[in-house]
């Protein structure tokens, strides 16, 4: 039978996804002072639930109050707020479908004003004036093992609070993606220098989160397939990574891409000025950022893959997983404009594609001024992009809908006011 996206998938844990869509990982920024889950959430996947995904990842949730990403991220540090969770788990989880809690650690890619020296593989700031990095801290090796002892108490955690399954985020410039950076780590102990000591941290996390929870919990890594820039993670390291992770036993990698200084995650960083390299055809039509890496992958290894990054024809969606290339689908920005209904449309054959606002918006050459040189203009244009979106997320937590008619430069005022807002009622540990 041809595998489409209604096609169950079984993990090698057992678990069966009802389907191969995916709700991606998105940041929510919903939590109350204290990071803890809030009706906010509730109304949000309450939502998004209604598109029947098979699998939905919540937004990146932190072990340490210390260590966030914005102000307004879940924690789970001690802090309470499990009944939340629970009924967070039980949105989540309805009519079958899998809800997997992603854990991450910012490292160094985290604003001065929520962390003013943000732990990191070494004391290199992340290079963006404009994102006001806080200053990067080396860490010791007890705090790095702190870091995998956090992540197994949250995945322990999303499991006793009926969470599905789990991912460690391992791409887009957070903590794991700098250890396995030759640019932001510079260590040189067991966590530095060679690639097998740079992806230490992320396989030493893997390997005591199956640990904790058990052969029979789905647990899934989000990694990238290159970071997009010169000396940097690139993916003939990143396919290393991949066939480790196989043998560890993973039950689904995520393939993304990008960081902050190359936003190819959403298909906004200039991948050939960056690497040299030319850029396929696919990829430049900005549709299936990462199905080029997924053909090379998946010789390689046996597990499940998912790809997630501009993908919206069903045709495309369906090729690919019938072609084997992957075996799931994530979307994140669709359902940010078109929350309850674009997926389950694509699910009963109704549409033939997801919405795509993110190729109409765009941030007039002077909007900041005449003399906003092109790289201030590109950065701009895409934080200005990742707020329109946040705020997209945040409209629906406060039970409005979506604005479509926001502009970028409003996106930008909108989401600093927000941050700003949040930033300030946060009870800082
Ligand atoms: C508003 C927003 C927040 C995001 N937050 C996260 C996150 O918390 N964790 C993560 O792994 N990726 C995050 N991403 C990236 C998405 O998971 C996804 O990789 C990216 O949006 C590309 O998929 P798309 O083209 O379907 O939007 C975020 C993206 C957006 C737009």
């Amino acid at each position: 039978m041809t595998v489409s996206i209604q096609s169950e998938l079984r993990l090698p844990c057992g678990a069966v996804l009802k389907n191969r869509l995916a709700k991606a990982a998105m940041t929510e920024g919903l939590a109350d002072s204290m990071n803890r889950v809030t009706e906010r959430h509730y109304r949000l996947y309450e939502r998004w639930a209604k598109n029947g995904f098979g699998l939905m990842l919540t937004g990146n949730v932190h072990g340490d109050r210390r260590q966030l990403e914005r102000p307004g991220n879940i924690v789970i540090d001690g802090n309470g707020g499990l009944d939340e969770l629970r009924k967070l788990a039980r949105i989540g989880t309805r009519d079958g479908a899998h809800f997997w809690m992603q854990i991450n650690h910012p490292g160094r890619q985290t604003s001065a004003g929520i962390n003013a020296k943000p732990l990191a593989p070494s004391a290199i700031t992340l290079p963006m004036p404009l994102a006001a990095p806080g200053e990067a801290q080396e860490m010791t090796v007890a705090q790095i093992k702190d870091v995998t002892r956090r992540f197994v108490h949250v995945a322990t955690t999303a499991r006793e609070a009926g969470f599905t399954g789990v991912q460690i985020h391992a791409a887009h410039g957070y903590l794991f993606s700098n250890f396995l950076s030759p640019l932001a780590n510079h260590r040189q102990d067991e966590y530095g220098g060679s690639l097998e000591n740079r992806a230490r941290v992320l396989m030493e996390t893997l390997a005591a989160t199956r640990k904790a929870v058990g052969a029979d919990f789905p647990i899934s890594v989000k990694l990238n397939s290159a970071d997009f820039q010169r000396g940097g993670f690139g993916p003939e390291e990143s396919m290393q990574v991949v066939r480790w992770l196989s043998d560890a036993g993973l039950d689904l990698l995520e393939i993304s891409g990008g960081n902050y200084e190359q936003m190819q995650m959403v298909g906004m960083g200039d991948e050939a000025a960056a690497t040299g390299r030319k850029v396929s055809a696919s990829t430049a039509a900005r549709e299936a950022y990462f199905l080029d890496y997924a053909k090379q992958v998946r010789p390689l290894v046996k597990m499940p893959l998912m790809i997630t990054g501009g993908m919206r024809s069903l045709s495309v969606m369906d090729e690919s997983l019938a072609s084997g290339d992957c075996d799931v689908v994530g979307v994140g920005r669709p359902i940010c404009t078109d929350p309850e209904d674009c997926g389950a449309k694509l699910l009963r054959g109704e549409a033939t594609g997801l919405p795509a606002m993110e190729r109409q918006l765009s941030l007039p050459r002077d909007a900041f001024g005449p003399d906003t040189d092109d790289a201030t203009h590109k950065v701009l244009e895409s934080f200005g992009q990742l707020g329109w979106y946040c705020l997209q997320l945040i409209r629906m937590g406060d039970g409005k809908e979506p604005n479509l008619d926001m502009s970028l430069a409003e996106a930008l005022a909108g989401y600093e006011a927000n941050e700003t807002a949040t930033l300030g009622a946060w009870n800082r540990p």
